[in-house]
C-alpha cells in the first residue's frame, strides 16, 4: 500500500516502515558520530523503548557503548490494511541495526504494568543476560491496570487546585486560542500518579533485585520535565507534576537499594521538551516547544531526544564522575532550554503570538516536520510514492 501522514489532531494514525527506519538510523548515525561513550553500559534494560526518549536511550545504550539491550513496550502490529504504531517499525529498523552490528538485542511487546510482562522480562534477562548493569525506566502511558488490584487508572493532563487559562495551538490547522482548563478532582490526581508516578518503577526494580538480576554498582535512571513557568499550571504545579513528584520518591527509595546492592544508584534526569507521541498530547506545550525550537535553534543549542540521552550518558551518568546533581538530586539536561537567555526570549514571544503570526514568530515549521517524523513522514530518501509492505513482523 501507499501510506500517507493521516493526522487526527495530536496524533497521526498511519507510520510509514521505512520513513521510520530512515528515522532510527538517523539516530543511529548521531550516536556514532559523537565517537563511544567510555565506561558506558553493557547490558541495558529499556522499559519504553519503541519511542522518544527511551528509543534514544537504547540506541545510545548500543551504539555508543555496544550494549546488548532488551526493549519492553507496547505497541500495535499492523492489521486489516492498516500500518503498524511507529514504535513497532522503529523496533524493528532498531533490532536489524543492532544484531547487524553484531549486538544483542530483544524485544517484549505488551503492557509493562502486568506481572506477565514483567516475568517475562525476567526470564529473558535470567537466561541471555544474566545481570543488567542499566534500567532506564521511560514510560509514557495515558493507562494502568493495577496489577494487584486490577484497577484501571486514567492518567489525566490537568491543572490541581483552580481552572487555568492559557493559549495553546492546533499544532494541525495552525490556530492560537485561549483554552481554560478545570481543575482535576482529587480521584483523577491519584489516578494520574498511580500511572505515571513511581509505584511501578519500584515494581520492577524490586522484582530484579530479587531475582538477583542487578549487576553491582548498576544504575536506574526514569525522565521528567520542569520547564518554565508558563506551563507550570499544566506540567509542574498540575496532575503530570504530582505524579512526577512521586517518581522521585520513588527514585530515593531505588536508589537506597542499589546503594545497598553494591554501590549502584538511582536518579531522574529532567529532559528538555520535545515534540514526542506524549508531549503532543499536553494543552499549552505545542505552543511553548513551537517557541522554545525557534530560539533554541537561533541561539545553536537546539537538541533532539538523541542528543539530550548522548549528553545524559557521556557527560553525566558515564564520565567517571557521579552525574551534577541539582539540589533535589536530579540530572539536569534541560539545562540549555532553561538557560536565562533562552527563557527570557520565550517570554518576550509568547505574549505576541497570534494565528496570523503562528509561521514568524514560533517555529510551527520546526515542530510539524518534528511531528511526522515521529511516524516516518518526511525523511529524505525514502520514497512515499512507492507502494511499502506494512505488515513486518516483530523481532
Ligand atoms: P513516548 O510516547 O515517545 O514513549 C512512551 C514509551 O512508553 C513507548 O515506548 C511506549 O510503547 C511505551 N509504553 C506506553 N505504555 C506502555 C505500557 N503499558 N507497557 C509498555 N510500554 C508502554 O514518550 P516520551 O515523551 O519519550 O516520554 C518518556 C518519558 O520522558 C516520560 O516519563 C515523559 O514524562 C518524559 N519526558 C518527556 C519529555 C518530552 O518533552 N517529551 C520531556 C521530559 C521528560
Amino acid at each position: 500500500m501507499i501510506i500517507k501522514p493521516k493526522v487526527r489532531g495530536f496524533v497521526c494514525v498511519t507510520a510509514h516502515p521505512e520513513g521510520c527506519a530512515a528515522h532510527v538510523q538517523e539516530w543511529i548515525n548521531c550516536v556514532q558520530t559523537r565517537g563511544p561513550i567510555k565506561q558506558g553500559p553493557k547490558k541495558v534494560l529499556v522499559i519504553g523503548s519503541s519511542t522518544g526518549y527511551g528509543l534514544a536511550s537504547r540506541i545510545t545504550a548500543a551504539f555508543g557503548s555496544g550494549a546488548a539491550t532488551l526493549g519492553v513496550f507496547y505497541e500495535r502490529p499492523s492489521e486489516e490494511g492498516r500500518p503498524a504504531t511507529p514504535g513497532w517499525y522503529n523496533t524493528i529498523a532498531f533490532t536489524r541495526a543492532a544484531r547487524a552490528a553484531g549486538l544483542y538485542a530483544k524485544n517484549i511487546n505488551g503492557d509493562a504494568f502486568s506481572n506477565e510482562i514483567k516475568q517475562q522480562t525476567l526470564d529473558t534477562i535470567k537466561t541471555d543476560l544474566g545481570q543488567i548493569d542499566l534500567v532506564v525506566y521511560s514510560l509514557a502511558s495515558p493507562r494502568r491496570i493495577h496489577p494487584t488490584t486490577g484497577a484501571v487508572h486514567k492518567s489525566v493532563l490537568k491543572p490541581v487546585g483552580q481552572s487555568y487559562t492559557n493559549k495553546t495551538v492546533d499544532t494541525d490547522k495552525g490556530v492560537v486560542s485561549s483554552v481554560t482548563i478545570e481543575p482535576a478532582n482529587e480521584q483523577e490526581i491519584a489516578d494520574t500518579a498511580a500511572v505515571m508516578g513511581g509505584e511501578d518503577w519500584e515494581m520492577w526494580m524490586s522484582a530484579l533485585s530479587e531475582a538477583n538480576l542487578l549487576a553491582p554498582g548498576a544504575q536506574s535512571v526514569a525522565y521528567s520535565y520542569i520547564g518554565p513557568d508558563v506551563t507550570w499550571a499544566i506540567y509542574k504545579n498540575g496532575t503530570i507534576g504530582l505524579a512526577k513528584n512521586d517518581l522521585e520518591r520513588a527514585a530515593r527509595n531505588i536508589d537506597s537499594l542499589l546503594k545497598l546492592k553494591g554501590g549502584g544508584r538511582a536518579f531522574i534526569s529532567v529532559n528538555k521538551a520535545l515534540v514526542t507521541q506524549a508531549s503532543s498530547a499536553i494543552p499549552v506545550v505545542p505552543l511553548y516547544i513551537a517557541i522554545l525550537y525557534k530560539v533554541m535553534k537561533a541561539h545553536g543549542t537546539h537538541e533532539g531526544c538523541i542528543e539530550q540521552i548522548c549528553r545524559l550518558f557521556a557527560e553525566q551518568m558515564y564520565n567517571g564522575k557521579s552525574p551534577a546533581f541539582d539540589e533535589a538530586g536530579r540530572a539536569r539536561v534541560d539545562d540549555w532550554e532553561m538557560r536565562p537567555e533562552i527563557q527570557d526570549a520565550v517570554r518576550q514571544i509568547w505574549p505576541a503570538v497570534t494565528t496570523e503570526n503562528l509561521g514568524t514568530e514560533t517555529d510551527i515549521a520546526g515542530y510539524r516536520s518534528e511531528f511526522l517524523k515521529l511516524f516516518g513522514f518526511g525523511l529524505s530518501g525514502v520514497n512515499y510514492e512507492a507502494e511499502t509492505e506494512p505488515h513486518i513482523a516483530m523481532l
